[in-house]
């Protein structure tokens, strides 16, 4: 595995690899990798006859008051991570590269970003499809893979690469979740054993609203909301910071569920914001 920095050189190799034909896996990350970043590097190794991962922790996708300076870095580890499994190129690009002075472009999906984590996080998905639609310009990958646990980031990118006909297919794919239940998330180390066992009540509560949905055929939403907040509230510790019951390609708020449907939560523990999800596929 080579460690690359120079966005030039990260792009002459693409270039490179284009030319002989191969295939290019593409998994960005902000390090600090769990199981869950695994199993997309595990896919795209599948998937594909080269294989690049980035670690980047993008600034411009943090708000003013969030955790982009204690943000685990464990440069190390994540090296050795992507090496035991078949990254053949760790591109880890400098943040005065990649926002040089004077940088003034950005890439808005204007509706897709608003609901949800977007209600909250006013310019989080901006700076997540800017460098994202940054990175693929460097790498050059034929296929880029994202969790589902990020569900609307998913859903953001997808739409950017449709809207701008990039040239890349993406992979979506499953949540990877400890054997509680809880999902893999970097931001799962900032928790206290307590706040762990209360965190693990958050998949428990999306569980609940999917079962309401799966028991019938026609629901309302506040009945879906109802019973994921009830298992919640008895949770101590948890604080709801939205809890909402979308159409999951256009992530708009639904009032009953007949068909597909997402239900998705940010929760706090303490000071560390959790976000989880349930796709509900009825149709
Ligand atoms: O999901 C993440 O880790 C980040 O949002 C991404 C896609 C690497 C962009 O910074």
């Amino acid at each position: 595995m080579i460690i690359v920095r120079s966005l030039q050189k990260m792009q002459a190799l693409a270039i490179k690899w284009q030319k002989q034909g191969r295939s290019i896996g593409f998994v960005p990350t902000m390090g600090s990798l769990h199981q869950g970043h695994v199993s997309l590097i595990k896919k795209a190794r599948r998937d594909n006859s080269v294989l690049a991962a980035s670690l980047f922790v993008n600034p411009s996708q943090f708000g003013p008051k969030e955790d982009l300076a204690q943000y685990p870095r464990p440069f190390f580890r994540d090296k050795r991570i992507c090496r035991e499994n078949g990254v053949d190129v760790l591109f880890c690009p400098r943040e005065q590269e990649m926002y040089p002075k004077g940088f003034n472009t950005w890439i808005s999906v204007d509706d897709l970003s608003k609901p949800l984590c977007g209600a909250f996080r006013p310019k989080h998905f901006r700076g997540v499809a800017t460098v994202v639609a940054k990175l693929f310009q460097l790498v050059l990958p034929t296929r880029a893979y994202f969790g589902q646990k990020d569900f609307q980031q998913l859903r953001v990118i997808e739409r950017m690469v449709q809207d701008l006909h990039l040239p890349v297919k993406i992979v979506g794919c499953p949540i990877v979740r400890e054997q509680s239940g809880l999902a893999l998330s970097s931001r799962n180390s900032y928790l206290t054993r307590a706040q762990r066992l209360a965190a693990v009540n958050i998949y428990s509560a999306l569980r609940a609203a999917e079962e309401v949905i799966k028991s019938k055929s026609y629901v309302s939403e506040r009945e879906v909301r109802r019973a994921a907040e009830v298992v919640l509230r008895k949770a101590r510790g948890l604080r709801i910071q939205y809890l909402s019951v979308v159409e999951p390609s256009t992530l708009k708020p639904l009032t009953r569920v007949t068909g597909n449907a997402l239900v998705a939560a940010a929760v706090f523990a303490g000071k560390t914001r959790l976000i989880d999800n349930v796709l509900i596929r009825k149709s």
